[in-house]
């Protein structure tokens, strides 16, 4: 007997709880079949720009030949072994080329599942390593406005508000720095050493982008300022690059903007290409050193089952090998058609505030009710897909961070449709 066909939309009805998403409003997802380059295709073969990556993982594009062979092959061969106490090529081959790759000096790689735990993983580090050295610096510097993830730790690190009230009190507190955007945030930032440098443990920064707090983009000098600072006084700079690596704001790290190393980087997203789930913690050797000891209890106590799971360090290894000269020229190509756009819609009624930064474009849209839950975002998001484009507003900051793979049209496309929504807005 032949099963009946399972009704998605039902089952999801029944059964699925979404990310982000309030039941109680949303429009029924949309059931996607397929993806591949820059489209996403629903179940009727209707296809749609990804201009925003899904969720800002996908690199080159979806379903891209290299990877997806890299992940049978690997499959098939070794798929998971628990990673204390064993290794494999996957893993030490993928740590050994981000090392090369990242800025200098940040040659141990910690392996985690995403963005969340690859932060999660870079304080830790950088507590643990005061405490195993007898100094009771405790406290994390961060930015106002951060974004750094959704565990606990992540959302201590991040901006309090509608995303962490109602887990006030089991967040632990930070040294807040100004939004770098508007202030001073180097001086800022001395002024905080002046008065506690002996409890600052570390600070962690979301270098040039600050992502869901906005897409807000900051001063390569004042990234500069706060490393100046923090390498003067031995504090660890743990760069958040889950969002900025890969090349999204142009170099392969947005540290590159400003010539520097931190201390700390925290990878994810687009490591494996956007294919499989995949974070990373770079260390310095000076920070791995600090955990090296007969004393067992300077270990380092964390580490999650798929820690370096092979099928993802495959992706990761593929995905790095199409982040070639070609890839950089298809990144400036998106930057100077987004750049040549930003004239056009500065120019719209209703939008403010046009900026790119590498292959992200944003803006913001007058609203009677700015911020996260601005009527503006699902609004245009609606629109956009009836035309045919993923957007997916925060509030009423509009972005596209689109896959390396896409062409002028589909920018274009993007473009336009934001444009007539404004228009229609208007009218
Ligand atoms: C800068 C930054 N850090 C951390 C995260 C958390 O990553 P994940 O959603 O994979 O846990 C995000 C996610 O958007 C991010 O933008």
């Amino acid at each position: 007997m032949t099963e009946p066909a399972l009704d998605v939309a039902e089952a999801d009805r029944r059964h699925l709880w979404h990310p982000y998403t309030q039941h109680g409003v949303a429009d029924a997802p949309i059931q996607v079949s397929r993806a591949r380059g820059a489209y996403i295709y629903d179940v009727s073969e209707r296809p749609i720009f990804d201009a925003i990556s899904s969720w800002w993982v996908t690199l080159h594009g979806h379903a891209q030949p290299e990877i997806a062979d890299a992940i049978a092959r690997q499959a098939s061969a070794l798929d998971q072994v628990i990673f204390a106490g064993f290794t494999h090529a996957p893993a030490a081959e993928l740590a050994g080329q981000l090392a090369r790759r990242a800025p200098g000096g940040l040659t141990r790689v910690f392996f985690s599942d995403d963005g969340s735990t690859a932060v999660e993983v870079a304080v830790k580090i950088a507590l643990q390593h005061w405490a195993n050295r007898g100094a009771k610096r405790r406290l994390i510097v961060a930015l106002e406005n951060a974004y750094h993830g959704d565990t606990f730790g992540a959302m201590s690190v991040s901006a309090r508000g509608l995303f962490t009230d109602p887990f006030t009190g089991h967040l632990f507190e930070v040294a807040r720095l100004p939004d770098p955007v508007r202030h001073d945030v180097v001086d800022a930032l001395e002024r905080l050493i002046h008065e506690r440098e002996t409890e600052i443990a570390a600070i962690i920064v979301e270098p040039m982008l600050l992502g869901a707090g906005g897409m807000r983009m900051w001063s390569a000098g004042a990234l500069r300022g706060i490393r100046g600072l923090t390498a003067a006084h031995g504090i660890p700079l743990i760069a958040d690059e889950v969002l900025t690596g890969f090349g999204r704001t142009g170099p392969t790290f947005a540290c590159e903007h400003a010539g520097i190393a931190p201390d700390l980087m925290c990878l994810s997203k687009g490591i494996t290409g956007g294919c499989l789930p995949l974070g990373a913690t770079l260390a310095t050797e000076e920070l791995f050193e600090s955990f090296l000891s007969n004393d067992r209890s300077k270990t380092l106590f964390h580490g999650h089952s798929y820690t370096a799971n092979p099928v993802a360090c495959a992706a990761g290894l593929a995905s790095l090998s199409l982040l070639d000269d070609a890839s950089a020229e298809r990144r400036r190509a998106i930057g100077r058609a987004h750049r040549a756009a930003a004239v056009r819609l500065e120019t719209l009624p209703g939008v403010n505030n046009v900026r790119v930064l590498g292959t992200v474009l944003a803006m913001e849209l007058t609203s009677t009710d700015p911020g996260y839950l601005s009527a503006v975002g699902p609004s245009l998001g609606r629109f956009a897909l009836g035309r045919g484009v993923l957007l997916r507003p925060l509030g009423n900051t509009v972005y596209i961070l689109p896959p390396y793979c896409s062409t002028a049209d589909d920018l274009s496309t993007s473009y336009e449709t934001i444009a007539e929504f404004v228009e229609t807005r208007v009218r």
